[in-house]
């Protein structure tokens, strides 16, 4: 049987605790249940404006929960500092801007960007997997290699996004391409953003795919089945 991973984000459980700033529902309970119902990680994104994940429920959940921890971050030098502390298992590099509702794309990796080159490094050299989250361009993923990262997170939200069957293909056959390419560089390629239960099933096909980060469609199936079927259910799909 094919084994590709889940990562469950699980944000959305700290977006309701933030409607009321109380203590419920808790993540560490969520990343709990997540890595007790066939999620291989959790995922977490701490923003900067701190929206939903605090630093405390990062700190909980690294040291609380045994299990694989998945930061998100902007490449920047607070978010650095910080994934050094913490040490999670691995991080994706996103890009982050304050009006936007949910990452927009993938990084821009055009150019050089001798910044992102030494945050890359100070992050492998601490033993953190670094993954750097691209849209699928040849470009941005030869860029991403260059630049020493040892996967790619190929962005699906156009193929999430696209309408009908055949702008969907044309999409999902972008994100195959790119898979190849990931896979011929020799990284290991991960794939998220608007994956549903109904759309994926062909990206969790895509040849050498090796992980899913999920979190919106599960945490809101959630609501409805609760936490441990919502995270079953998708496992079961992309198997
Ligand atoms: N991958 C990355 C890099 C993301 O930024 C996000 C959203 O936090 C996801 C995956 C998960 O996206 P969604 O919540 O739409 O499943």
């Amino acid at each position: 049987m094919r084994h590709v991973k889940l990562g469950v984000n699980i944000d959305h459980v700290a977006t309701l605790r933030q409607a009321r700033k109380e203590k419920n529902p808790d993540t560490v309970e969520a990343a709990r249940v997540v890595l007790s119902s066939g999620g291989d990680m959790v995922v977490m994104h701490l923003r900067q404006d701190r929206r939903h994940v605090q630093d405390s429920d990062l700190e909980r959940v690294r040291h609380e929960v045994k299990g694989l921890l998945h930061l998100e971050m902007a490449a920047i030098p607070e978010m650095e500092k910080l994934a050094l502390k913490l040490r999670p298992d691995s991080v994706c590099l996103v890009p982050e801007s304050p009006k936007e509702v949910t990452t927009q794309g993938g990084m821009k990796l055009e150019g050089k960007n001798p910044d992102l080159v030494k945050t890359i490094k100070s992050l492998s050299d601490a033993g953190i997997g670094v993954s750097v989250f691209a849209d699928p361009e040849p470009g941005a993923i030869r860029a991403a290699h260059n630049m020493g990262a040892d996967s790619i997170e190929l962005c699906t939200s156009r193929y999430s996004e696209a309408w009908g069957k055949k702008l969907q293909a044309k999409e999902l056959e972008k994100l195959q391409l790119a898979g190849f390419l990931v896979k011929e560089l020799k990284m290991d390629l991960h794939a998220g953003h608007g994956l549903d239960y109904y759309n994926v099933g062909p990206v969790a096909r895509i040849e050498g795919m090796d992980c899913l980060n999920i979190g919106y469609s599960i945490i809101s199936r959630a609501m409805f089945v609760g936490l441990k079927s919502a995270v079953a259910e998708m496992k079961r799909l992309i198997q």
